[in-house]
C-alpha cells in the first residue's frame, strides 16, 4: 500500500490524543469528526484542521480514498458499530478500549476484522507506557525467574465522569476502567484460567454497577494473581503494580518516575532494591500509533488485535460475572 498514512480521527475528546499520536508519527490527518460540532471545532482549531476536513457524520467520510487508516474514540458502546463500518470500507483501524461491553459485539467485530482488507488493532495503551514495558522486558529477560503472583489496579475516580455512558450498567467500571489492568496482567503472565471477585458499592450512588471490585484470578497450579478496580477511589489516578518472581520483584506504576527491582545474589538472597528511571507517559499515543503504523507499513505483528482485545474484556466479563454470582468463573477463550 501507500506508503504515506493519511488519518481520519473520530471523537474528538480523548480522540485529540490519537491526532497527537499521527502528528508525532508524521501522518497526514485528512479528516476529524465529531457528532458535537463544539467539540469538532475546538480539535479542528487546536490541530489547524481546515473546515472542508471536519465532519459531524462519520459516514461522510466512509469511502474517502484519501483515508486509510481511522483512530475511533468515541463512547465504549459505538465501537463495534464505528469500527466495524470502516473495517468493512477496507480502512485500517484503531480503537480504544474496552474492545467492546458484550461477547456478542466482541465475536462481531473479530468476523469483521478477519474479513477486512484493513487491520485492526485496539488499544491497550499500557502495553506503550514506559514502565510497562520496562517491567516486560525484565520479566521477559528472566530478571525476576518465574512468576508466581502478579497483581495490578486501577484506581480512578469517577465522580465527575458518570454523568454520561459511562454509567451505562454495560459499562461496568471493571470492563471500562479495569481492562487496563486485566489487559497488563495478561500482556506479562498470561491467561487465566479462573476468576473469583467481590464487589463493593460505597462511593458512586450515582451508578447501578459496583465502584469497586477485587478479583483473584489463577494462572497454572503454581501462578495466581489479583486485580483491584476502585473508579470511586479518593486519590489521584494510577495503576500500581507487583510482580513476584522466584527470583526477584518488580514494583511499578504508570504515573512514576521511577520503579523498583529486586534481585537476588548467587544464594538466593535478595540484594539492595534498585531504583529505575522512567518516562512518565500514562497516554503514549505516539508509541500507540507507531506501532499500528508498523503493523500496517512493514508487516509487524499488530500490538494488540481484535482477538487479544476480546480475551482481556472476556476476563473482565468473567470478573463481573463472579462478582454477581459469587462463584468462581472460568473465561473462555475460544474466539
Ligand atoms: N486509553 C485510555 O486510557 C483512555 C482514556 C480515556 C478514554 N478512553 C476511551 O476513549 C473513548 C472516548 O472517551 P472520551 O473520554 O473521549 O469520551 P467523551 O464522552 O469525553 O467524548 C466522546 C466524544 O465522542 C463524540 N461522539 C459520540 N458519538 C459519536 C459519533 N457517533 N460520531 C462521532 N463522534 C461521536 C462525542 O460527541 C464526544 O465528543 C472511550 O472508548 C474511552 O473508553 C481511553
Amino acid at each position: 500500500m501507500d506508503k504515506k498514512l493519511t488519518v481520519a480521527n473520530i471523537g474528538m475528546k480523548f480522540g485529540m490524543s490519537h491526532i497527537e499520536g499521527a502528528m508525532a508519527y508524521g501522518a497526514e490527518i485528512a479528516a476529524i469528526c465529531d457528532c458535537d460540532k463544539e467539540a469538532l471545532d475546538f480539535a479542528g482549531e487546536r490541530y489547524s484542521v481546515p473546515e472542508k476536513k471536519r465532519f459531524t457524520d462519520y459516514k461522510d467520510i466512509l469511502n474517502n480514498k484519501d483515508i486509510n487508516l481511522v483512530t475511533v474514540a468515541v463512547p465504549d458502546q459505538l465501537h463495534k458499530k464505528i469500527s466495524c463500518d470502516f473495517l468493512k470500507a477496507g480502512k485500517n483501524v484503531l480503537c480504544e478500549k474496552p474492545l467492546a461491553l458484550t461477547r456478542e459485539d466482541l465475536d462481531e467485530i473479530i468476523k469483521t476484522a478477519d474479513e477486512s482488507s484493513g487491520k485492526f488493532m485496539v488499544g491497550q495503551i499500557c502495553r506503550c507506557t514506559p514502565a510497562f514495558e520496562k517491567a516486560k522486558e525484565l520479566v521477559d529477560s528472566g530478571a525476576i525467574g518465574e512468576i508466581y503472583f502478579i497483581e495490578s489496579e486501577y484506581a480512578h475516580d469517577y465522580m465527575k465522569l458518570v454523568d454520561n455512558w459511562r454509567s451505562d450498567p454495560l459499562r461496568h467500571g471493571v470492563i471500562g476502567g479495569g481492562c487496563h489492568a486485566v489487559d497488563l496482567i495478561r500482556w506479562i503472565a498470561g491467561d487465566p484460567q479462573e476468576v473469583f471477585a467481590y464487589g463493593m458499592h460505597k462511593l458512586l450512588p450515582a451508578v447501578e454497577y459496583d465502584d469497586a471490585t477485587i478479583a483473584v484470578m489463577k494462572f497454572d497450579e503454581n501462578t495466581a494473581g489479583k486485580v483491584f478496580v476502585s473508579t470511586g477511589c479518593k486519590r489521584d489516578y494510577t495503576m500500581r503494580t507487583v510482580i513476584y518472581g522466584t527470583k526477584g520483584t518488580i514494583i511499578c506504576d504508570n504515573t512514576s518516575p521511577t520503579m523498583t527491582l529486586f534481585t537476588v545474589d548467587e544464594e538466593g538472597v535478595t540484594k539492595e532494591p534498585q531504583t529505575i528511571d522512567v518516562t512518565v507517559n500514562s497516554h503514549n499515543a505516539a508509541k500507540e500509533f507507531e506501532a499500528f503504523a508498523d503493523a500496517i507499513l512493514n508487516g509487524k505483528p499488530v500490538l494488540t488485535d481484535a482477538r487479544e482485545g476480546a480475551k482481556t474484556v472476556e476476563v473482565c466479563l468473567s470478573i463481573v460475572e463472579s462478582s454477581k454470582t459469587g462463584k468462581p468463573v472460568k473465561p473462555k477463550y475460544a474466539f
